[in-house]
């Protein structure tokens, strides 16, 4: 309350041929009471029940809308998840002094009546912080209200993507040439050490590294305890500090291993991603799962830790080697399957425009990937349900990189594999269609992705399957697809699996 919400609406509607909506004003109207009177009558929790469904009706309206919500209605989840996923969200923000100020002396407040704004204010800000802080941008309110309508603006033109995981909420904005921005992102930071690879260090777009410079061999093989302990040192020799942050630019590897040391260095500073490889674009960035390689297996020592911030720039994709582009498809289709049939309808009839690397069907798909993804990971951070989905095709694919100790295979190329071995398991249990086996194989070929499982397959790839770390004893956690949008996770037996997948 005192952010300036309607204030800044009544400017901004205009701008965006919007029309404002007050949503306290349409609660009221509904009531026909004044708030402070549904608050005296009936109680906040009433009042927050008539909002959810205000709200409800309000963004089932057609037409564009600029709404001023009201300060607690992002504090229900269902509403906040909600507007973010619907539309473009501002938090406006000014210290508690500023909004204690403007909002001296009104009437019809019923959260401060008879107390200290001050101490009322401070307390909401609290109380409510993880819910202000999942939002597309948080505006300084504290300037010329112009001037933040021309913000929020050019914001809503083109708004980033939003993790919402409160107050660790980051955003992955997606832009051409969003790379050179990575100066201004970093400038709220004490100090930055950017980490690469050599082959993104000879890149034009390396030009986006800030601060000390961390260059690693590139490769999965270098995805070891020694990459990060150069991290740890590069970061330690530049006297990084608490308030510092850890750059990966480049692909899942190197952002993998930025973000682990980044968890690690003085028990954990802020990261931020520049993916360069289509891969590291849809999936490996988004998330926060950081880590590397043991002999016993992929990604075995790892932590969970969120970036503060992604910026993906689909032209940084010119000068990726064509073997890797396709084998960022294998991400792709995997996520496209786990989402709808809409979003596999968009990838075959893109798939032409996007062997060609036309930027538009890129941006398209690439924003529809993280959109999921996204999504998923808000509703479970930790991989303890859903969010173990996103390993289709992931349990016999690792299996084919130990087996092979990542020479052989590009990781993607090993989840094409896998998603062949996911369908046989599949139907073998009488999930899939023998139509859907071959319109998903259909699609790994057309982006030029491996499909030949029997060729992969021998005793050693067999083998490491049960050495997958989500294994439990003798059955392990498997990913059974069906039709898009449908996949469920099993505990099957490893023989079982071996049966299935063997030629
Ligand atoms: N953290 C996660 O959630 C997650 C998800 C999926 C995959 N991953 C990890 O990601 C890794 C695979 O990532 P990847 O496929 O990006 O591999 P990668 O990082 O090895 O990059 C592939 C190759 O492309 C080069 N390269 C990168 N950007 C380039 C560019 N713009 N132009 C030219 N060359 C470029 C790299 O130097 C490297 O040789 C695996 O280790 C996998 O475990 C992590």
């Amino acid at each position: 309350m005192g952010s300036g919400k309607t204030t800044v609406g009544q400017v901004l509607a205009p701008r965006l041929g919007a029309e404002l909506v007050d949503l306290d004003a349409r609660i009221a109207a509904r009531a026909q009471k004044t708030v402070r009177e549904v608050f005296a009558e009936h109680g906040e929790a009433h009042f927050r029940v008539l909002e959810r469904e205000e709200l409800d009706r309000v963004l089932a309206e057609p037409g564009a809308k600029v709404v001023a919500l009201g300060g607690g209605t992002v504090v229900d989840d269902r509403s906040r998840r909600k507007v973010l996923e619907s539309g473009v969200v501002v938090t406006l923000a000014a210290p508690v002094e500023v909004l204690a100020a403007r909002v001296a002396g009104e009437e019809g407040r019923p959260l401060l009546m008879g107390k200290s704004a001050v101490e009322v204010l401070r307390g909401l800000l609290a109380d409510r912080a993880h819910a202000y802080a999942e939002c597309h941008a948080r505006i300084d309110s504290a300037r010329e209200v112009g001037a933040i309508a021309d913000e929020i603006a050019a914001l809503a033109a083109a708004p980033p993507i939003v993790v919402p995981l409160g107050t660790r909420t980051y955003r992955v904005e997606i832009a051409r040439g969003i790379s050179a921005r990575l100066g201004e992102r970093v400038k709220p930071f004490s100090g930055a050490i950017t980490v690469t690879d050599s082959n993104v260090a000879a890149l034009p777009l390396a030009s986006a590294m800030t601060g000390a410079r961390v260059v690693l061999e590139p490769g999965e093989e270098h995805k070891t305890i020694a990459a990060v302990e150069r991290i740890w040192d590069g970061a330690l020799d530049a006297g990084i500090d608490r308030d510092g942050i850890v750059i990966g630019l480049g692909g899942g590897v190197v952002g993998d291993l930025a973000g682990f040391a980044a968890a690690t260095i003085l028990r954990g500073v802020a990261f931020g991603l520049v993916p360069t490889t289509l891969l590291a674009m849809v999936d490996a960035s988004i998330g926060g799962k950081t880590g590397f390689d043991r002999r016993h297996g992929k990604n075995l020592v790892g932590a969970f830790h969120q970036p503060s911030f992604v910026l993906v720039d689909p032209d940084a994709l010119a000068t990726l080697p064509d073997r890797d582009y396709r084998a960022g498809f294998a991400e792709v289709i995997k996520t496209a399957w786990l989402d709808s049939e809409e979003a596999v309808v968009e990838l075959e009839r893109r798939a032409d425009a996007l062997a060609a690397r036309d930027a538009d069907a890129l941006a398209a798909i690439i924003r529809r990937s993280i959109r999921y993804k996204a999504r998923v990971v808000a509703n479970d951070e930790r991989e303890s349900g859903e969010r173990r989905l996103l390993n289709l095709g992931h349990t016999v694919g690792h299996a084919i990189e130990v087996a092979t100790a990542y020479r052989e295979y590009l990781h993607g190329e090993a989840v094409s594999l896998g998603l062949v071995a996911a369908w046989r398991v599949s139907r073998s249990l009488g999930r899939a269609s023998a139509a859907e086996v071959e319109r998903m194989t259909k699609l790994l070929a057309r982006f030029g992705l491996p499909i030949d499982l029997d060729r992969a397959l021998d005793e050693a790839v067999l083998a490491a399957i049960a050495s997958d770390k989500k294994k439990t004893r003798e059955r392990i956690r498997f990913i059974v697809p069906s039709a898009p949008g449908r996949a469920s996770i099993d505990e099957l037996a490893i023989a079982e699996i071996r049966r299935a997948v063997a030629p």
